[in-house]
């Protein structure tokens, strides 16, 4: 049987992760779902942020669905986050981040659009140095990496729909850096079927704004895909709202694009809706096409017929939520 790994993490990870992970339980996925553990919480209970015994749990699974972890407050010379070090471990080399209004009312403009993110280099290679009062931080990009972006664009640009690509970077200052993720983006495009065109990311966070209909499939570098998908995410729905894969060759890592939400941890108010989407996500990754579209239709509904948490102006808890999309699936 398929297994599956389930981390929770901290602030809210653990709410909106038990909330989807009790509706999974409530459908025949022929799935086997393994608890395991990681973040700040992990560490204060084992001294370790990303225990090695996590790690081999995960080597064991196909997927992992995720919470969200809160990064320490104090800089930790010792400390190495533990997603971005599964990021690497799995070289989940491409984060997709849908951006898609499911309530109209709660839209700010009209996107319908998909960010694919370079995962694994960028501004997050994490290597920092100090050097005489001077924090240097590396910056990698590798025509590599650049290529299966793009492949990797095209690819879920063509399931999506979608007929353009739009290159986001800062060619026009990071002149050899961005000026290859710029050039190696045309290569690739050049047969793909699909128009191609680039904008320079400050302007593309404002036509986010100022004319969305304009954008289709985003491809971008790992810190600017990072910043645009809250944006997104606040444009169609809200933080609560939006899904993300991360998708290696063999392996996926499944979770909402927010993250602990300190602010309303422990409270029973979060929205799972983000983590029940990434779930979909992860479904379709694992081949289960009719699960997602059931768990999808049931979340929808429960939405649209009025169901909601706080953020989206409704009265239920994050768990009183999950039941209720729970009850419609069964109805499906
Ligand atoms: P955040 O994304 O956790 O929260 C931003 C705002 O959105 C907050 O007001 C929060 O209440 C709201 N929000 C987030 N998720 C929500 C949900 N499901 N339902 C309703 N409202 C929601 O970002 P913040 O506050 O900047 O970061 C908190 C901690 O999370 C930090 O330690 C940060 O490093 C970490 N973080 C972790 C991520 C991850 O594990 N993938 C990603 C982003 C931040
Ligand atoms: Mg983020």
């Amino acid at each position: 049987m398929t297994r599956v790994a389930v981390i929770g993490g901290d602030g809210i990870g653990p709410e909106v992760v038990g909330a989807t992970m009790s509706i999974l339980e409530r459908m025949d996925l022929g799935l086997e779902f393994v608890e395991t553990e990681m973040g700040l919480a992990c560490f204060e209970r084992t001294g370790e942020y990303l225990p090695s015994k996590t790690l081999r749990t995960l080597e064991s699974c196909k997927a992992l669905l995720f919470g969200a972890i809160t990064s320490p407050v104090t800089f930790d010379p010792c400390y190495s986050s533990p997603l971005l070090q599964l990021r690497k471990h799995f070289d989940l080399y491409a984060n997709i981040r849908p951006c898609f209004p499911i309530l109209q009312e709660h839209k700010l403009v009209d996107l319908n659009a998909v960010i694919v993110r370079e995962n694994t280099e960028g501004m997050y290679t994490c290597r920092e140095r100090e050097d005489d009062g001077t924090v240097i931080l590396e910056r990698v990009v590798s025509e590599k990496g650049c290529r299966r972006i793009v492949v990797k664009a095209i690819k879920v640009a063509k399931v999506m729909g979608f007929d353009k690509i739009t290159c986001v970077h800062k060619a026009n200052v990071l002149r050899r850096s961005d000026g290859l993720f710029r050039g190696v983006f045309y290569d690739v495009m050049r047969d793909s079927g699909l128009q191609a065109d680039d904008m320079i990311v400050d302007a593309a966070a404002a036509a986010l704004i100022s004319k969305p209909k304009y954008f289709q499939c985003i491809v971008t570098l790992n810190l600017y895909g990072d910043i645009l998908s809250d944006e997104a995410a606040a444009l169609t729905g809200g933080l609560g709202m939006a899904p993300s894969a991360n998708l290696g060759d063999n392996f996926g890592l499944f979770e909402p694009v927010h993250g602990s939400g300190l602010d309303i941890a422990g409270k029973n108010v979060a929205n799972p809706s983000a983590t029940i989407l990434s779930a979909c996500l992860m479904l379709e990754f694992l081949k289960k096409m009719d699960a997602a579209s059931t768990l999808q239709s049931a979340l929808v509904q429960t939405l649209t017929e009025g169901d909601r948490t706080r953020d989206l102006g409704g009265r239920l808890g994050t768990r009183e939520f999950a039941d209720k999309v729970a009850e419609r699936l069964t109805r499906q």
